[in-house]
């Protein structure tokens, strides 16, 4: 037996391919696993009508950590509601467990746009406009209403600002940018700013500077290298951390922690793309997110040493110039599995 003990949702589509992929290297670094697999995802909520079965819940609260590929069906199909899984399945366990921090962090190599980015993005995970606050009246009636809240509490809004502070602490810069839009926002961007600003003086070595949130979007795309740490509410950091995936390497590299801080519960490790039915089966998913992924897991858990091994050896993959010629060139791409066993091999 293992000393960890580990959900697997491999999920649709692309996710299980990528998933395994993880799986191989987290072994070649020599973490050994105990694995329970879940079958959860659109395949199974259209199998049996299930989405996230509070047993099923029950058992992933009592493990050390969730890895998940993703979870939905094609674009454009209409058997699955929009919002049930996403409802239902990513953002209940999100609730549920507790995963009040989404870590993105970026990194990239020397091929890239940018070379040598180094930032984290700290995005609150459990509040704001994705707390399913409002409703509507007259649905489909042509005096229709909708609003949808967005929630900001004190608490939610403390633990998620001093987890980003703690960690600028830990980095060289030791920089924390909030991003925000307090000129607009301005009941909860007064809470979001107080509370940055009270934490704050707790870390003194901690440089902050903040942004409104549009400004923050054309600094991503013109000189990323500013940040260090950002922090900031659900909806933005959504969006903030599409744009920085883009600007450092795609969506095939970008990885993401649903952090449990306060260790309650186990914490849920994923790559930030979806189920990509268009390329499955064609060998041609990108493994390297759901393996970043997994290092983030493998730090979590205290496996700090193979953690760094395993991200450092996806990074100097990624940025050989022989690497981005062979993801770019159709006939020479490597497939998932080659890719793994690439990475398995460094580190
Ligand atoms: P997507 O990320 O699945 O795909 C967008 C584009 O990126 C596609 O052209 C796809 O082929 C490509 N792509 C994505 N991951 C890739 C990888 N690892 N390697 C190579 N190419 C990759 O997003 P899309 O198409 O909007 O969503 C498809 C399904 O996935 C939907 O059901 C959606 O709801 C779900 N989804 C699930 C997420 C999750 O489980 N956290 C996140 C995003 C979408
Ligand atoms: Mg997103």
């Amino acid at each position: 037996m293992s000393r960890y003990r580990v959900g697997l949702i491999g999920g649709d589509g692309i996710g299980p391919a990528v998933v395994a992929e993880a799986l191989k290297v987290v072994d070649a670094a020599g973490v050994e696993l105990d694995t329970v697999e879940y079958d959860l995802g659109a395949d199974r909520y259209l199998r049996t009508g299930e989405i996230l079965p509070d047993p099923v819940l029950a058992e992933l609260g009592d493990l050390d950590a969730i890895l998940l590929g993703a979870v939905g069906p094609p674009l454009g199909s209409r058997a699955v509601p929009p919002g049930a899984l996403e409802r239902g399945l990513l953002l209940r366990l999100r609730f549920e467990l507790d995963l009040y921090v989404n870590l993105r962090p970026f990194t990239s190599g020397a091929g890239s746009l940018f070379p040598a980015l180094d930032f984290a993005v700290v995005r609150e995970n459990t509040e704001g406009v994705y707390a399913g606050e409002g409703g509507c009246l007259r649905r489909g009636m042509p005096g229709e209403v909708a609003t949808q809240g967005s929630v900001n509490t004190r608490f939610g809004v403390e633990r998620c600002v001093r987890y980003a502070f703690e960690l600028a602490s830990c980095r060289s810069r030791q920089h924390l940018t909030l991003v925000h839009k307090t000129n607009v926002l301005t009941f909860a961007g007064d809470l979001w700013q107080r509370t940055f600003d009270a934490v704050g003086a707790e870390y003194p070595g901690v440089e902050t500077a903040y942004q409104h949130v549009d400004a923050a979007c054309i600094h991503l795309v013109e000189s990323p290298n500013r940040y260090d740490v950002i922090v900031t509410d659900n909806l933005f950091g959504d969006i903030l951390t599409d744009l920085a995936g883009a600007v450092t390497g795609g969506i095939g590299l970008a990885a993401s922690a649903n952090l449990n801080p306060a260790r309650t519960g186990p914490s849920l490790f994923e790559p930030v793309h979806g189920a990509a039915h268009d390329i499955v089966g064609s060998g041609r998913a990108n493994p390297l997110a759901a393996i970043r992924s997994a290092a983030l897991m493998l730090d979590h858990l205290g496996e700090t040493e193979a953690a760094a091994r395993v991200t450092k050896a996806v990074i100097e993959w990624a940025a050989e110039p022989s690497a981005t010629a062979r993801q770019q060139d159709p006939v020479t791409t490597l497939s998932t599995a080659e890719i793994g066993d690439a990475i398995a091999e460094r580190v």
